[in-house]
């Protein structure tokens, strides 16, 4: 499996997006696994979650974190490489509606992050992502936190998500440095977070996709909604949605996608795309597409 680096860590090219084994539309606990150990065998070392992955409704909070902890725990294989990237700051408070609150109080992020440690059974956290910024908090003051909780030791590396350009800039200097990641939304659909994953190629610091393949109701659409991912994606005999992950892969060493996944089958697609290296006249198709 090819590998990328975040902050002083080694990971798979390709992670594995968590989300869709905790929310709506979940699968039952076997499948998620099931998902999860498919990931693992095949070399997957990066495993993206939340504390707001769940259904809404705060009797859930943690429900993804939980599911991953069990399921790397239950793989007969060494895992002690696997890096854990979990978030907070977003929420889902509310049973009777789908919507995410935001929370970028540090005592708040605080707190969240020792429960997210709690719940993942580790003493410290590999990754922790301050998920989304929250607008009744000064950025600086939301990253403060992060930046102690690096200092005391809750916490590996610190990530952030969401974030345009001058944030990243804020959050790595408030940080001293120290910005391991930067997650954004990012795939053939959506393309305008390109100013950020340049500035993150020039930083050094890791960059992943979220909704690589353009989300959990789109992601099967991919080859029909972009012709040329289809067309090359045909010509080499393998899925678009491989083709868009090999996209992504070329853009720079930092960008690491975390596709989603209910079933076994689609990571095990997914990660074949850390072996697949497209030509320049193909990417620079797939650029105009
Ligand atoms: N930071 C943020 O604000 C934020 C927001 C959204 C998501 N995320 C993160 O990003 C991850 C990925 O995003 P996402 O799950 O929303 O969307 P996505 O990765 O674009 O799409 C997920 C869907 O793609 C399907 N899929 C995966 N590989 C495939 C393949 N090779 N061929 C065909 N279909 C395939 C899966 O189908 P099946 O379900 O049938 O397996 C899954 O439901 C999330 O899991 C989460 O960790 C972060």
């Amino acid at each position: 499996m090819r590998t990328r680096t975040i902050g002083d860590v080694t990971v798979s090219a390709i992670g594995l997006g968590a989300m869709p084994l905790s929310i709506e539309g979940r699968p039952d606990e076997a499948q998620a696994v099931s998902t999860v150990h498919a990931a693992l065998e095949a070399g997957v070392t990066l495993i993206d979650t939340a504390d707001a992955y769940h259904q809404p409704g705060t009797h859930e909070v943690g429900h993804n974190e939980e599911l991953v902890a069990r399921a790397v725990a239950s793989f007969g294989g060494d895992t002690s490489d696997v890096l854990i990237a979990t978030k907070g700051g977003h929420l889902r408070p509310d049973a009777s509606s789908s919507a995410w609150t935001q929370d970028g109080h540090p005592a708040y992020l605080k707190e969240a992050a020792r429960a997210s440690a709690k719940r993942l059974g580790v003493e410290a956290i590999g990754l922790y992502q301050f998920h989304r910024p929250d607008p009744a908090v000064p950025y600086a003051d939301s990253i403060g936190a992060l930046a102690d909780l690096l200092d005391e030791g809750v916490i590996r590396m610190a990530g952030i998500s969401n974030a345009d350009p001058d944030q990243i800039r804020e959050a790595n200097d408030v940080l001293g440095g120290r910005l391991a990641s930067v997650q954004n939304q990012y795939s053939p659909a959506f393309r305008s977070s390109e100013a950020e994953l340049v500035l993150c190629d020039e930083l050094g610091v890791a960059f992943l996709p979220w909704s690589p393949l353009g989300g959990i109701t789109n992601a099967g659409d991919l080859g029909t909604e972009h012709a040329a991912f289809a067309e090359i994606a045909a010509a080499r005999g393998l899925s678009p949605q491989v083709v868009a992950l090999a996209w992504e892969l070329a853009k720079s060493d930092v960008v690491v996608p975390i596709p989603g996944s209910r079933r076994p089958q689609t990571i095990l697609d997914s990660v074949s795309a850390a072996t697949v290296k497209l030509a320049a006249e193909e990417i620079e198709r797939l650029d105009r597409a």
